[in-house]
């Protein structure tokens, strides 16, 4: 009798008063949310992070510029403070990234007046590594190792600095540095649209080239921006299959499914939308937060399928009015994730809930 009103309770409540992200997919793969700091966040927000979500990804301060904004000057205070709060709260870390060309201080890449050497870019390089990923040792569950390092162009690599200074070394010699200095730490490749089209085939290039030169990877990171009605759902699973295939675990990194239409694609925060249209200002249409709803269903359906090859899922922020969404690539007011401004569940909550319980 009491397993009967149990049950009719549940179904008749949403089930986001009932569930937590964490309890319902802790079956199958980790669940985190990328927020701007954990000691600093506000204590509806830490209730929130802490009631569902198992990782957590700095969206901002581990990137290079925030660590080693002058050549060795490491700022260290607010990387520090993350961490502690993090244990204290039982979250694991995901270190977000060593090597990326963006948030990138140009320091690194210039010697006096003269662009640096090959040489003195990895030295640098492998510095800010060992110095990072060293002093955490321990306490990072996985690294985005390097960042957005495949082009979106017809080049197979992206016409970085990096790649400029140093060619395809450096993203061999940031894993070595990596493992080096944090033998524990699960390694990965972070891009994003690498589940579609040519980018796709790229990475697996790039996986089977570090694999060749000996660079210990662990994992692929496919981020997961995403626009509503064109979420590459076949690609997807494409791409988690053949990633794993190469013996790799596979994340899904940085998720959002983006609602305001765009004209730009992908996640480059170079390019900017010269629109100023700002279509949900005073709100989202019910209609667009029940489509959205159920293609998050439909991604949590698929990542269950796949729950064999996948560690972790992470959402780019928290709630809506913490989403890099609302400033790129213009000011729009947003809603990409599965709490809305005010902390209150949406029905993308309730959906991806029942994509665990199906
Ligand atoms: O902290 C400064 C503040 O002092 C200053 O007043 C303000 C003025 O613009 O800027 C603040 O810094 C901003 C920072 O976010 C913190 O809010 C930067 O301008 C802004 O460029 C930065 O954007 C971040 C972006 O990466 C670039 O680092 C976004 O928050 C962050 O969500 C985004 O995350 C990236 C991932 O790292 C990689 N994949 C794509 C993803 C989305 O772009």
């Amino acid at each position: 009798m009491r397993a009967l009103f149990l049950l009719t309770w549940l179904l008749m409540a949403s089930l986001a008063d009932a569930q937590s992200l964490r309890e319902a997919f802790q079956p199958f793969f980790r669940v985190g949310a990328a927020v701007p700091s954990t000691e600093g966040l506000p204590e509806d927000e830490t209730a929130l992070l802490t009631r569902h979500f198992v990782s957590v990804t700095p969206e901002n301060l581990m990137k290079p510029e925030a660590l080693q904004p002058r050549e060795g000057t490491f700022r260290f205070e607010a990387a520090d403070a993350f961490l502690d709060r993090a244990k204290q709260l039982g979250l694991e870390v995901h270190g977000h990234t060593l090597v990326w060309h963006a948030q990138c201080p140009e320091w690194f890449f210039r010697d006096g007046a003269s662009p640096a050497s090959r040489e003195l870019v990895l030295e640098r390089m492998r510095k800010h590594i060992t110095t990072v990923a060293g002093r955490y040792r321990g306490r990072i569950a996985r690294w985005d190792v390097v960042n957005e390092a495949i082009s979106d162009g017809p080049e197979f690599l992206r016409p970085s600095k990096w790649f400029e200074a140093t060619g395809e070394d450096f993203l061999v010699e940031a894993f070595k540095s990596a493992h080096a200095a944090d033998p524990q730490a699960r390694l990965f490749y972070n891009d994003y649209q690498i589940e579609s089209g040519a980018k796709r085939g790229k990475t697996l290039r790039l996986l089977r080239l570090l694999s060749d030169r000996g660079a210990p990877v662990h994992g692929v990171g496919i981020q997961g921006h995403w626009s509503i009605d064109e979420v590459p759902f076949d690609d997807i699973e494409r791409a988690i299959i053949a990633f794993h295939a190469e013996g790799l675990r596979v994340a899904v990194t940085e998720l959002d499914i983006d609602v305001v239409p765009r004209r730009v694609a992908g996640a480059d925060i170079s390019v900017r939308d010269r629109a100023t249209e700002d279509p949900y200002a005073k709100g989202c249409p019910d209609e667009v937060l029940q489509r959205q709803a159920e293609q998050y269903a439909r991604l949590f359906t698929l990542f269950r399928k796949h729950a064999d090859k996948l560690d972790l899922v992470t959402f780019w922020g928290l709630h809506d009015g913490r989403s890099w969404l609302n400033g790129w690539p213009r000011q729009r007011t947003n809603y990409p994730l599965l709490w809305d401004r005010e902390l209150k569940p949406k029905p993308a909550l309730d959906a991806v809930l029942r994509a665990a319980l199906e």
